[in-house]
């Protein structure tokens, strides 16, 4: 096959910059080794930016999200058993809205099969060559189980955390500067109404908690848990003792139906760009889920490649895909940043020592008693302005 645009990746971020070529008049083809099922169900993400809202209404990819999806004006901080409001509305007058990244797929995927564009499922990448050329190629296996070809003039990695564009791109499939983290979070899904109208993020000393939603039936809470854990080692009452624990009580329980381990990572690629392949995504950069950046940050990535691509084809000048991951990366150290800080502020290493603990509750004290330091929390937490070219 033959299109303007090889995208490598049916998540947000590949079907999002799909989408958006389509309507600067540019063709791509996604492929994915996924279902269609497979993608619309799997739970991951909950919140969106207020950016991020704009652009999936104003791009005509979904009203739902405004019908369906909750706006939230705020988020609480808990510890020392007091809760500390971080009121967005007043502080930078912008918001979040909850809204399942499942739910924001299968929109997309919607608009996508609604404007004729060509996504196919099942179908896997499994190398990128010729990158340094003007006819770059995907290499992979198609739905039938025949050598799927596809040449390009970009492919795009949106191919998520493991990557195989990565290794194209820098070189390897680890290339980029990695932090871990001794912690994880243990998720789980109950069915239950929500337990408070907005999102508690518990620091307690028996580990950190946080009490999420996503729908007015089902609800999303994580516990923080040892890396190892295996999820089936905690029964259901446990797992309700350990959240009332950590939140001071109040929750509303429910039969838990999802449970699983999310590894917290801090990654960015060494180089998003090569010839005329470029990463995207999670392809290139991860953040630990404190604080929701991971599907706002691919989404920026993709409203500012989409603008270089268009550019290019407009012009046949290359000056914004040289500047694209210049650009990019001004946010994603930005959201590398908030997110670690959310991260480490709302956690105890188990290795801490009663400094770095007393310090923790000091940097609370701090942020949520000083109108600058709940600015600030508001305005990474809705989100930055996005950028375009
Ligand atoms: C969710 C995840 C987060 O990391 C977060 O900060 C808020 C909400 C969620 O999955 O609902």
């Amino acid at each position: 096959a033959r299109t303007q645009v090889a995208i490598i990746g049916a998540g947000p971020a590949g079907l999002m910059l799909s989408h958006l070529l389509h309507r600067a008049g540019i063709h791509s083809i996604v492929i994915d080794g996924r279902s269609r099922d497979a993608i619309e169900q799997t739970i991951r993400a909950g919140i969106l930016e207020n950016g991020t809202v704009d652009l999936l209404t104003s791009a005509d990819v979904s009203q739902r999200v405004l019908a369906e999806g909750h706006r939230h004006d705020g988020i609480e901080l808990r510890f020392e058993g007091t809760g500390h409001r971080i009121d967005f509305a007043d502080l930078v007058g912008r918001a979040v809205w909850l809204y399942p990244q499942h739910e924001v797929l299968k929109d997309l995927i919607a608009a996508r099969l609604r404007d004729g564009g060509e996504v196919r499922f099942e179908s896997t990448a499994t190398e990128i060559m010729d990158a340094d050329s003007d006819a770059p190629r995907v290499i992979g296996t198609g739905a039938d189980g025949h050598l799927l070809k596809i040449t390009a003039d970009f492919v795009i990695g949106a191919d998520g955390s493991q990557s195989i564009a990565r290794e194209t791109v820098t070189g390897s499939r680890t290339g980029g500067h990695f932090r871990e983290y001794p912690f994880a979070w243990f998720g789980i899904l109950t069915e239950a109404p929500p337990s408070a109208p907005e999102l508690i993020y518990s620091a307690s000393p028996h580990g950190f908690a946080l009490i999420s939603q996503r729908s007015d039936t089902v609800q999303r809470m994580y516990l923080q848990c040892d890396p190892e854990l295996d999820p089936a080692s905690m029964s259901d009452p446990e797992i309700w003792d350990a959240l009332q624990t950590r939140v001071g009580g109040g929750l509303i329980e429910g039969p838990i139906f999802q449970r699983d381990v999310l590894r917290f990572r801090s990654f960015v690629a060494h180089r998003l760009r090569r010839g005329r392949a470029f990463l995207v995504g999670d392809a290139a950069h991860t953040v630990p889920p404190t604080g929701a950046k991971g599907l706002n940050l691919a989404v920026a990535d993709v409203l500012l490649l989409s603008g270089a691509l268009q550019s290019f084809y407009e012009t046949g000048s290359e000056a914004h895909l040289d500047a694209y991951p210049e650009r990019a990366l001004d946010r994603i150290w930005r959201a590398q940043h908030f997110s670690w800080w959310m991260t480490s502020m709302l956690h105890a290493a188990p290795d801490a020592t009663e400094f770095d603990l007393q310090r923790r509750f000091g940097e609370l004290h701090s942020v949520t008693s000083s109108r600058a330091g709940r600015t600030y929390l508001a305005e990474a937490y809705t989100g930055w302005p996005l950028a375009t070219f």
